[in-house]
């Protein structure tokens, strides 16, 4: 069957986020730039923030030459006053805030055996309380506002469990308790909470880095698309999509759920 829309052709109108601020952490580089990318694309004007000045400003750049209001603000999202910046300077410079994505992540692959306490609390504190940071921060404009969209990006390594990712596993376990926590707690100030829990994404770290083998990039999509049921690596543009659709009017009535959007690679199976 032919989708009736190609990959990479949005099946929304340009102008569904129109009139809205989005903040997106990590928004600078892979799965965090192409989700700003989408949001601008879809109407909304787009802070970005991030650790590296210049992948900041090469965003930015991107995104001004398609037309997108985009401004970058650099940061670390472990530190709670720049969370708190980020904020304020994206409501002086962008009018407001309406969609927060919750995108900053680390992560490498290591055994429990191998992981300092450190390296632990490294991930728990971008992936976790990153996430928790920027959303408290965020949430009074938000109420301002009379609403609003959280989008944290999460993952599907706790659905069973994962070699190598005790740290991140634990991370983003506890970033979906988050999605409904404060799903429950803000629903009545308008504010919908949800996550996306991507599976193998063609073209960034985590599938690069992550994959643990040491191949090229067509090798390495070759052998995980093999484990995907949809037989194939799904793409940034896969994720950011998502994320346009749980920011738009058409997902009003949802909120602190995950959506997992990995052509059900976390259940693949070999045959019996
Ligand atoms: C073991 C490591 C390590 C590694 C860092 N650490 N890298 N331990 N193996 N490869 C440990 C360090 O030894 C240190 O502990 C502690 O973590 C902090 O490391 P620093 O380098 O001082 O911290 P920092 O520079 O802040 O960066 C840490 C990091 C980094 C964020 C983890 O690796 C990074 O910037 N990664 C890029 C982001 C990334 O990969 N994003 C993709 C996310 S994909 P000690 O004890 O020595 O002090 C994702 C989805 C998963 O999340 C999907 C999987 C398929």
């Amino acid at each position: 069957m032919s989708a009736s829309h190609p990959p990479g052709v949005s099946p929304f109108k340009s102008d569904i986020l129109k009139g809205q601020v989005a903040l997106v952490t990590g928004g600078g580089s892979g799965i965090g730039f192409e989700i700003s990318c989408q949001l601008g694309l879809h109407g909304a004007a787009v802070a970005i923030t991030g650790r590296r000045q210049p992948v900041l400003d090469s965003a930015v750049e991107a995104f001004c030459s398609e037309g997108i209001n985009a401004i970058g603000i650099q940061g670390d999202v472990r530190k709670n006053q720049d969370c708190e910046r980020w904020v304020e300077e994206t409501c002086a410079k962008l009018g407001g805030l309406d969609i927060l994505v919750n995108c900053a992540a680390g992560n490498f692959l290591a055994s429990a055996e191998e992981i300092s306490v450190n390296g632990f609390r490294t991930v728990m504190e971008i992936d976790t309380i990153g996430t928790f940071a920027m959303s408290r921060a965020a949430f009074p404009a938000m109420r301002q506002r009379g609403g609003g969209r959280v989008v944290n990006i999460s993952a599907t390594l706790h659905y069973g469990a994962t070699w190598w990712q005790a740290h991140a596993s634990a991370a983003k376990a506890a970033v979906d308790s988050l999605t409904r926590s404060l799903a429950l707690e803000w629903g009545a100030f308008g504010v919908c909470v949800n996550g996306i829990a991507p599976g193998p994404t063609g073209g960034t770290a985590g599938l690069s880095k992550l994959a643990g083998v040491d191949a090229s990039e067509d090798d390495v999509n070759a052998l995980v698309a093999s484990t995907v049921p949809l037989g194939k690596v799904g793409s940034k543009w896969d994720i950011a999509i998502a994320a346009v659709f749980l920011c738009s009017s058409a997902a009003r009535h949802l909120t602190g759920d995950t959506l997992v959007v990995d052509g059900a690679a976390w259940m693949w199976r070999e045959p019996a």
